[in-house]
């Protein structure tokens, strides 16, 4: 008989503190993420603040963290005076990144309400691109300044009497990538966020900053190279290292395609060497390290193609089931790396690449909604763990890891993919794909470390194969609470993780 898989906790082996910011989301003015996704005035779904109240509702639902705004690539040719003030008077403007017309009817403090609403922390980021450092201090003025200059009085009477506190900002997006406007190399970008940064740190000390590390792992970029000038150059101003990263399946390749959260996994494991080596202990003095953000990742390429990645209806993929798999393989990789990785942010929020489909006369929630639901609403604020995991491996054949992306390959790809979290009062949660498309996987956990008491909560989601989704008939994949599994007291227990499945477990060690 073939032996079971086995995991083994130990709650000694932590690996650092899982943040909650791991489950954040991003808003860019793009397709119908913002007009028509969050905010809809006139829609008899909408509010008076023209926030669509059913796509908010899903919205809290999925807890999302921190929320980043306004860009991605929208936000390299984004003036923010044009969205404040009166809304008749803000100016359209041609939006040159998703080839839009941009009214700018939703900006800065329309967000700053959303955020409130939906009770999350804000992060925005600047333009690095065709916007001036000028631009980006007079913005912190503005939002963080309490009174007295310019642009603290401007805020004032648009009716902010009181400053909205932006903590995170991040320099700019992806400016590594050719495709950004204002596209710089390494050493200016470097120089540019560096003068940016000053500037806005002399407004508000208390600021985080996020600098615009490696997006583009074409073929012919170097982004190990990028991450180590701007380092080099920003390490004793920023706070944080970004990273994106988007996988697709674009030759149907089930094994290969789950097993592209691992290459997320050797990225941060590269950025955290180049970190450590260039920041030693001494360096760093009081100050936290430098973290990491994977402040975009998320499945995109099926509307990868020339009449869908612009207009107002760009990038509206649909999900499914095996889609679900790997943002649950994604989430787990951000657990197993919680000391160098402290944020995250799926992109995006509604419609774009997003959770939530919204159509004018309701929403449904996508496949990969549900998992980033589960660890949002239950995997942080306790320790991750450092997990044994003894089950069968695969190969994968050499691929592409989405369009545009370099290739990978990879060798012993574990059919169970695992995370764990255990917290000072005892519970402990366990997170589980398993990534075999036919068996069931019998899987004794054992407890190194005292032992699993009461009762495990069993969270799922599945579906009826793996090409199945999500749209306005219904939910075929979606998180269903399984019967509590009983534990006893004791040192192991086994359970039977379903074919193509993704499942957390809740109980407590003692
Ligand atoms: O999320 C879609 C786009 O992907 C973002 O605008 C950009 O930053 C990235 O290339």
């Amino acid at each position: 008989t073939a032996q079971n898989a086995r995991i083994k906790i130990d709650v000694d082996r932590t690996v650092g503190n899982v943040h909650e910011h791991l489950y954040g989301n991003f808003v860019e003015h793009l397709g119908r993420c913002v007009y028509g996704g969050i905010y809809d005035p006139g829609n008899p779904l909408s509010d008076e603040n023209g926030f669509r109240t059913d796509v908010m509702e899903a919205v809290v639902d999925l807890n999302p963290t921190i929320v980043r705004y306004p860009g991605g690539n929208f936000v390299s040719n984004y003036h923010w005076k044009d969205g404040v003030g009166p809304v008749d008077d803000r100016p359209d403007r041609m939006e040159l990144a998703w080839n839009r017309l941009e009214s700018n009817h939703f900006g800065t403090n329309e967000f700053m309400d959303y955020v409130k609403e939906i009770g999350t922390e804000p992060y925005f980021s600047v333009n690095m691109g065709t916007g001036t450092i000028e631009e980006a201090q007079q913005w912190v003025e503005y939002t963080n300044v309490k009174e007295g200059p310019y642009y603290a009085e401007l805020r004032k009477q648009h009716g902010y009497p009181e400053p909205h506190n932006i903590k995170y900002w991040s320099l700019g997006n992806e400016m590594d990538g050719f495709w950004q406007m204002g596209h710089l190399n390494a050493e200016d970008y470097a120089k540019k966020a560096r003068e940016a940064a000053k500037l806005m740190q002399l407004t508000d000390p208390s600021i985080k900053l996020i600098a615009a590390g490696a997006s583009n792992f074409r073929p012919d970029a170097n982004p190990m190279e990028w991450n180590r000038v701007v380092l080099e150059e920003l390490k004793d101003v920023v706070d944080y290292l970004a990273l994106h990263m988007y996988v697709g399946n674009p030759n149907d390749n089930y094994y290969n395609f789950m097993a592209t959260p691992l290459v997320l996994e050797q990225r941060t494991h590269l950025v955290k060497g180049l970190i450590d080596e260039m920041m030693s202990r001494a360096d760093r003095g009081e100050r936290d390290p430098i973290y990491i953000a994977w402040d975009e990742y998320n499945i995109w390429y099926r509307w990868r193609s020339e009449e869908t990645m612009t207009g107002t209806r760009a990038l509206e993929e649909k999900y499914n089931l095996e889609d679900a798999l790997v943002i649950s393989g994604f989430l787990n990789a951000l657990v197993r790396n919680a000391d160098v990785v402290k944020m995250a942010n799926m992109a995006q929020l509604v419609n774009v690449i997003a959770p939530i489909f919204a159509e004018e006369d309701g929403i449904f929630r996508q496949t990969i909604y549900y998992p980033l639901q589960l660890f949002a609403q239950n995997m942080h604020g306790g320790e991750s763990l450092d997990v044994y995991v003894d089950s069968d491996t695969y190969d994968t054949e050499r691929f592409f890891l989405g369009l545009g992306e370099s290739q990978a390959q990879l060798q012993d790809v574990p059919y169970l993919d695992v995370s764990a979290m255990y917290k000072e009062n005892g519970e402990v949660y366990i997170a589980v794909v398993n990534r075999h498309l036919e068996d069931a996987l019998a899987t004794d956990l054992i407890c190194q470390t005292g032992n699993f008491t009461g009762e495990f909560e069993v969270y799922e989601v599945n579906g009826p194969d793996i090409k199945a989704g999500n749209d306005f008939s219904g939910e075929q994949v979606r998180t269903v609470k399984k019967e509590n599994l009983a534990v006893g007291d004791g040192e192991r227990v086994t359970y039977s993780f379903p074919a193509h499945s993704f499942t957390l477990l809740k109980g407590k060690v003692s």
